[in-house]
Protein backbone atom coordinates (compact mmCIF):
# COMPACT_ATOMS: atom_id res chain seq x y z
CA UNK A 1 0.00 0.00 0.00
CA UNK A 2 0.81 3.79 -0.60
CA UNK A 3 1.99 5.64 2.09
CA UNK A 4 3.49 8.78 0.36
CA UNK A 5 2.19 9.91 -2.77
CA UNK A 6 3.28 12.93 -4.51
CA UNK A 7 1.72 13.60 -7.80
CA UNK A 8 2.41 17.02 -10.19
CA UNK A 9 4.36 18.67 -7.13
CA UNK A 10 5.77 21.91 -8.22
CA UNK A 11 7.32 24.28 -5.73
CA UNK A 12 8.46 27.85 -6.74
CA UNK A 13 10.13 30.32 -4.77
CA UNK A 14 10.01 33.49 -6.49
CA UNK A 15 10.81 33.12 -9.77
CA UNK A 16 12.84 30.29 -8.88
CA UNK A 17 11.03 26.78 -10.15
CA UNK A 18 12.99 24.07 -7.58
CA UNK A 19 10.32 21.16 -8.60
CA UNK A 20 8.33 20.38 -11.42
CA UNK A 21 5.95 17.48 -11.76
CA UNK A 22 7.43 15.65 -9.47
CA UNK A 23 5.74 12.12 -8.99
CA UNK A 24 6.75 10.09 -6.48
CA UNK A 25 5.45 7.26 -4.55
CA UNK A 26 6.70 5.45 -1.09
CA UNK A 27 5.49 2.18 0.30
CA UNK A 28 6.26 0.17 4.01
CA UNK A 29 9.89 -0.45 3.41
CA UNK A 30 13.00 1.61 2.32
CA UNK A 31 13.19 3.82 -0.86
CA UNK A 32 15.57 6.18 -2.15
CA UNK A 33 15.87 9.50 -3.27
CA UNK A 34 19.14 11.26 -4.97
CA UNK A 35 20.49 13.37 -7.33
CA UNK A 36 23.16 16.16 -7.43
CA UNK A 37 23.59 19.14 -4.90
CA UNK A 38 20.73 21.51 -5.36
CA UNK A 39 18.51 19.18 -7.25
CA UNK A 40 15.49 19.67 -4.74
CA UNK A 41 15.85 16.61 -2.38
CA UNK A 42 15.50 18.47 0.69
CA UNK A 43 12.68 20.62 -0.69
CA UNK A 44 10.69 17.04 -1.29
CA UNK A 45 10.96 16.48 2.47
CA UNK A 46 10.25 19.96 3.07
CA UNK A 47 7.01 20.31 1.30
CA UNK A 48 6.02 16.54 2.48
CA UNK A 49 6.26 18.07 6.06
CA UNK A 50 4.32 21.11 5.59
CA UNK A 51 7.94 23.39 5.89
CA UNK A 52 7.09 24.60 2.13
CA UNK A 53 3.84 24.83 0.42
CA UNK A 54 3.89 23.07 -2.92
CA UNK A 55 2.62 25.70 -5.94
CA UNK A 56 0.77 23.03 -7.76
CA UNK A 57 -0.05 19.12 -7.44
CA UNK A 58 -1.40 16.65 -4.61
CA UNK A 59 0.92 14.75 -2.08
CA UNK A 60 -0.69 11.92 0.23
CA UNK A 61 -0.19 10.72 3.32
CA UNK A 62 -1.92 7.64 4.06
CA UNK A 63 -4.07 8.57 1.39
CA UNK A 64 -4.76 11.90 3.27
CA UNK A 65 -3.68 15.23 1.85
CA UNK A 66 -1.25 17.50 3.54
CA UNK A 67 -2.82 19.13 6.07
CA UNK A 68 -2.93 23.06 6.07
CA UNK A 69 -1.30 24.60 9.27
CA UNK A 70 2.81 23.56 8.91
CA UNK A 71 4.75 20.86 9.94
CA UNK A 72 3.00 20.20 13.30
CA UNK A 73 -0.44 18.55 11.78
CA UNK A 74 1.67 16.87 9.69
CA UNK A 75 3.54 15.26 12.33
CA UNK A 76 0.15 14.23 14.04
CA UNK A 77 0.05 12.05 11.13
CA UNK A 78 2.86 10.05 11.90
CA UNK A 79 4.97 11.52 9.89
CA UNK A 80 8.85 11.84 11.40
CA UNK A 81 12.00 13.07 9.97
CA UNK A 82 15.93 14.41 10.18
CA UNK A 83 17.58 17.66 9.42
CA UNK A 84 21.03 17.50 7.13
CA UNK A 85 22.62 19.07 9.87
CA UNK A 86 20.75 17.49 12.99
CA UNK A 87 18.36 19.56 14.91
CA UNK A 88 18.74 18.32 18.71
CA UNK A 89 18.65 19.62 22.07
CA UNK A 90 21.93 20.35 22.80
CA UNK A 91 21.51 20.69 26.74
CA UNK A 92 19.00 18.00 26.52
CA UNK A 93 20.62 14.06 27.32
CA UNK A 94 20.29 12.17 24.68
CA UNK A 95 17.69 10.14 26.40
CA UNK A 96 15.22 12.90 26.69
CA UNK A 97 16.14 14.37 22.91
CA UNK A 98 15.07 10.52 21.89
CA UNK A 99 11.59 10.92 23.90
CA UNK A 100 10.79 14.50 22.52
CA UNK A 101 10.55 12.35 19.36
CA UNK A 102 7.37 10.74 20.48
CA UNK A 103 3.64 11.58 20.02
CA UNK A 104 2.97 14.96 20.79
CA UNK A 105 -0.01 13.49 22.73
CA UNK A 106 2.20 11.72 25.44
CA UNK A 107 4.14 15.04 26.15
CA UNK A 108 1.20 17.58 25.67
CA UNK A 109 0.94 19.44 29.73
CA UNK A 110 3.81 17.61 31.34
CA UNK A 111 6.89 18.79 32.00
CA UNK A 112 9.70 16.25 30.54
CA UNK A 113 11.11 15.01 33.72
CA UNK A 114 7.25 14.87 35.30
CA UNK A 115 6.37 12.93 32.55
CA UNK A 116 9.53 10.32 32.36
CA UNK A 117 8.73 9.11 35.54
CA UNK A 118 4.29 8.88 35.61
CA UNK A 119 2.61 7.13 33.50
CA UNK A 120 2.70 3.73 31.92
CA UNK A 121 2.68 4.89 28.88
CA UNK A 122 5.45 7.18 29.47
CA UNK A 123 7.22 4.33 30.81
CA UNK A 124 6.76 2.25 27.54
CA UNK A 125 8.04 4.96 25.71
CA UNK A 126 11.28 5.43 27.86
CA UNK A 127 11.76 1.56 27.06
CA UNK A 128 11.31 1.74 23.55
CA UNK A 129 13.46 4.82 23.55
CA UNK A 130 15.81 2.86 25.33
CA UNK A 131 16.15 -0.01 23.39
CA UNK A 132 16.38 2.21 20.34
CA UNK A 133 19.77 3.90 21.56
CA UNK A 134 20.99 -0.32 22.86
CA UNK A 135 20.10 -0.97 19.02
CA UNK A 136 22.70 1.93 17.69
CA UNK A 137 25.18 1.30 20.36
CA UNK A 138 24.67 4.44 22.31
CA UNK A 139 22.84 2.70 25.40
CA UNK A 140 25.89 4.28 27.35
CA UNK A 141 25.28 7.92 25.85
CA UNK A 142 21.93 7.78 27.73
CA UNK A 143 22.87 10.20 30.25
CA UNK A 144 25.18 12.70 28.44
CA UNK A 145 24.17 16.08 26.82
CA UNK A 146 23.29 15.29 23.49
CA UNK A 147 25.83 18.48 22.42
CA UNK A 148 28.63 16.82 23.79
CA UNK A 149 28.49 13.33 21.20
CA UNK A 150 30.64 13.48 17.85
CA UNK A 151 28.47 14.79 15.12
CA UNK A 152 28.12 11.39 13.72
CA UNK A 153 26.26 9.88 17.18
CA UNK A 154 24.35 13.29 17.02
CA UNK A 155 22.85 12.30 13.56
CA UNK A 156 22.12 8.65 15.22
CA UNK A 157 20.23 10.39 17.88
CA UNK A 158 18.17 11.66 15.51
CA UNK A 159 17.53 8.67 13.53
CA UNK A 160 16.34 7.09 16.50
CA UNK A 161 14.27 10.04 17.94
CA UNK A 162 12.44 10.39 14.65
CA UNK A 163 11.58 5.99 15.17
CA UNK A 164 10.63 6.76 18.37
CA UNK A 165 6.86 6.60 17.95
CA UNK A 166 6.77 4.22 15.42
CA UNK A 167 5.76 6.59 12.63
CA UNK A 168 3.93 5.82 9.78
CA UNK A 169 6.50 7.45 7.67
CA UNK A 170 10.21 8.44 8.22
CA UNK A 171 11.84 11.06 6.22
CA UNK A 172 16.03 11.04 6.86
CA UNK A 173 17.62 13.82 5.05
CA UNK A 174 21.83 12.44 4.26
CA UNK A 175 21.78 10.38 7.81
CA UNK A 176 24.81 8.86 6.57
CA UNK A 177 26.81 12.45 5.26
CA UNK A 178 29.76 13.24 7.51
CA UNK A 179 29.49 9.43 9.35
CA UNK A 180 32.60 7.32 9.59
CA UNK A 181 32.63 3.78 8.15
CA UNK A 182 32.33 2.69 11.47
CA UNK A 183 29.01 4.85 11.68
CA UNK A 184 27.92 4.23 8.73
CA UNK A 185 27.48 0.00 10.20
CA UNK A 186 26.22 1.52 13.59
CA UNK A 187 23.31 3.11 11.59
CA UNK A 188 22.75 0.97 8.11
CA UNK A 189 21.85 -2.54 10.30
CA UNK A 190 19.88 -1.50 12.99
CA UNK A 191 18.12 0.72 10.72
CA UNK A 192 17.22 -1.50 8.17
CA UNK A 193 16.03 -3.95 11.09
CA UNK A 194 14.08 -1.66 12.84
CA UNK A 195 12.53 -0.16 9.94
CA UNK A 196 10.98 -4.34 8.63
CA UNK A 197 10.37 -5.21 11.72
CA UNK A 198 8.17 -2.03 12.24
CA UNK A 199 7.15 -2.36 8.66
CA UNK A 200 7.68 1.52 8.38
CA UNK A 201 8.14 3.70 4.85
CA UNK A 202 11.15 5.23 5.12
CA UNK A 203 12.61 7.26 2.50
CA UNK A 204 16.34 8.83 2.30
CA UNK A 205 18.12 11.14 0.87
CA UNK A 206 21.44 9.92 0.86
CA UNK A 207 24.32 10.63 -1.25
CA UNK A 208 26.35 7.69 -0.60
CA UNK A 209 25.17 4.79 -3.37
CA UNK A 210 26.29 2.09 -1.26
CA UNK A 211 24.58 2.74 1.77
CA UNK A 212 21.31 3.64 -0.62
CA UNK A 213 22.00 0.23 -2.19
CA UNK A 214 22.25 -1.61 1.35
CA UNK A 215 18.86 -0.13 2.28
CA UNK A 216 16.89 0.75 -0.76
CA UNK A 217 15.77 -2.00 -2.85
CA UNK A 218 13.96 1.04 -5.33
CA UNK A 219 15.83 4.29 -5.73
CA UNK A 220 14.61 7.57 -7.54
CA UNK A 221 16.92 9.98 -8.91
CA UNK A 222 15.76 13.72 -9.09
CA UNK A 223 17.34 16.26 -11.33
CA UNK A 224 16.62 19.76 -11.64
CA UNK A 225 13.27 19.53 -9.86
CA UNK A 226 12.27 16.71 -12.21
CA UNK A 227 12.31 12.68 -11.07
CA UNK A 228 14.68 11.46 -13.97
CA UNK A 229 14.29 8.24 -13.69
CA UNK A 230 13.26 5.30 -11.13
CA UNK A 231 13.84 1.80 -10.05
CA UNK A 232 16.43 -0.75 -8.43
CA UNK A 233 19.92 0.98 -7.29
CA UNK A 234 22.30 -1.09 -9.44
CA UNK A 235 19.57 -0.25 -13.14
CA UNK A 236 19.07 3.27 -11.75
CA UNK A 237 23.32 4.28 -11.53
CA UNK A 238 23.51 2.88 -14.80
CA UNK A 239 21.09 4.79 -16.45
CA UNK A 240 22.22 7.12 -19.06
CA UNK A 241 21.04 10.44 -17.97
CA UNK A 242 21.79 9.54 -14.66
CA UNK A 243 25.23 9.38 -15.40
CA UNK A 244 25.56 12.69 -17.49
CA UNK A 245 23.28 14.42 -14.45
CA UNK A 246 26.28 13.59 -11.87
CA UNK A 247 28.85 14.03 -14.69
CA UNK A 248 27.48 17.43 -15.27
CA UNK A 249 27.10 18.24 -11.67
CA UNK A 250 31.00 17.62 -10.82
CA UNK A 251 32.12 18.95 -13.85
CA UNK A 252 29.90 22.15 -12.88
CA UNK A 253 31.81 22.12 -9.45
CA UNK A 254 35.29 21.87 -10.79
CA UNK A 255 34.52 24.61 -13.48
CA UNK A 256 31.91 26.65 -11.68
N1 LIG B 1 13.16 28.18 1.36
C1 LIG B 1 13.78 28.39 0.19
N2 LIG B 1 13.74 29.62 -0.40
C2 LIG B 1 14.35 29.83 -1.58
N3 LIG B 1 15.05 28.91 -2.27
C3 LIG B 1 15.13 27.69 -1.74
C4 LIG B 1 14.50 27.36 -0.49
N4 LIG B 1 14.75 26.06 -0.22
C5 LIG B 1 15.49 25.59 -1.25
N5 LIG B 1 15.72 26.55 -2.15
C6 LIG B 1 16.47 26.41 -3.43
O1 LIG B 1 16.00 25.23 -4.04
C7 LIG B 1 17.03 24.55 -4.71
C8 LIG B 1 17.06 23.11 -4.26
O2 LIG B 1 17.46 23.05 -2.90
P1 LIG B 1 17.39 21.71 -2.04
O3 LIG B 1 16.02 21.18 -2.07
O4 LIG B 1 17.98 22.03 -0.72
O5 LIG B 1 18.36 20.76 -2.88
P2 LIG B 1 19.09 19.38 -2.47
O6 LIG B 1 18.57 18.95 -1.14
O7 LIG B 1 18.77 18.43 -3.58
O8 LIG B 1 20.57 19.69 -2.42
C9 LIG B 1 18.31 25.31 -4.40
O9 LIG B 1 18.59 26.13 -5.51
C10 LIG B 1 17.93 26.13 -3.19
O10 LIG B 1 18.67 27.30 -3.14
MG1 LIG C 1 19.47 18.66 0.66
Amino acid sequence: MTVLDLSGVDVRFGGNQVLSGVDMQAAAGFTGLIGPNGAGKTTVFNAVTGYVRPTAGQIRIGGQPVPPGGPVPVARLGVRRTFQTPRLVGELDVLSNVLTGLDSELTRGHGLLEFLGISRRARAARSRAVELLGAFGLADAAGEPVANLPLGSQKIVEVARALASRPSLVLLDEPAAGLSAADVDRLVEPLAEIGRADGLAVVVIEHDLEVVSRLCPRVAVLHFGRILTEGPPAQVVAHPDVVTAYLGASVAAVHP
